[in-house]
């Protein structure tokens, strides 16, 4: 047991940041979820570090302000962020959502927003981190599967976690339909962990995120909304 002292975290603003590299499905499923009132959020600003990710399609689209910057005209990781945080700034964000951001972020934007940088990564961590997750999952022959969403942290999917889901490897499942199932999941609990986050009220003891309890049963809705429940869990 951790001895370490228990601080709530402030409670940040509503304004989002969203960090992509290519498709933009959870970027979508978060705009999704505010539209639909879900999610109590406006995001203020899409960045992406590529110029030809979708997702800045589904931004344009929804009429949200977009930035491209290619980290290949900064000589290096902490120039590249400065100027990432100008933007975001720029755009009054208050919290920074990685949305399939194929970068490693350095100091300069986790304390330039400090507690305040999410992740989601398609395992449960700390199992299976970087590419093609699903897939790892599925050739090592686990039977529980799953997503995260995490504070980000200066290592590849390591950041303290926020929030877990978790669905059965079916017997049928290939690497696209796992990783399609996880997606899925990804949707609805990416947007539940930010919702947790803007609340306020979580608290951080070490590397362990503890939730009030009325926290705890939004992250439990996750598993009662269509995929079925774990198998540990029926
Ligand atoms: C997702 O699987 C996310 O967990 C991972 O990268 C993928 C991004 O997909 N970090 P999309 O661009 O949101 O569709």
């Amino acid at each position: 047991m951790t001895t370490e002292p228990i601080r709530t975290l402030p409670t940040p603003g509503r304004r989002l940041g969203v960090l992509i590299s290519g498709r933009g499905s959870n970027l979508k499923a978060i705009l999704d979820n505010i539209a639909s009132g879900s999610l109590d959020a406006e995001v203020a600003i899409v960045f992406s570090n590529r110029g030809k990710a979708k997702g800045l399609e589904i931004a344009k689209k929804a009429g949200v302000p977009t930035a491209v910057l290619s980290h290949r005209a900064f000589p290096d990781r902490e120039s590249y962020d400065a100027a990432i945080v100008e933007r975001l700034r720029e755009h009054k964000a208050d919290v920074v959502c990685l949305a399939g951001f194929m970068r490693i972020v350095s100091p300069v934007l986790l304390n330039a927003f400090p507690d305040r940088v999410l992740n989601i990564h398609p395992s449960l961590l700390p199992a299976f981190k970087g590419l093609d997750a699903p897939c790892q999952a599925l050739d090592y022959g686990v039977r529980i599967a799953g997503c995260t969403v995490h504070f980000a942290d200066e290592t590849l999917d390591t950041g303290p976690v926020l929030l877990q889901a978790a669905i059965p490897v079916r017997d049928e499942d290939t690497h696209e339909s796992l990783t399609t199932r996880i997606l899925t999941l990804e949707h609805r609990i990416y947007s539940k962990a930010i919702g947790l986050l803007l609340d306020g009220g979580i608290r951080r003891q070490g590397r362990r995120v503890l939730l009030s309890e009325a926290a705890e049963r939004a992250a439990a809705e996750i598993h009662t909304e269509g995929e079925r429940k774990p198998t540990y869990a029926q």
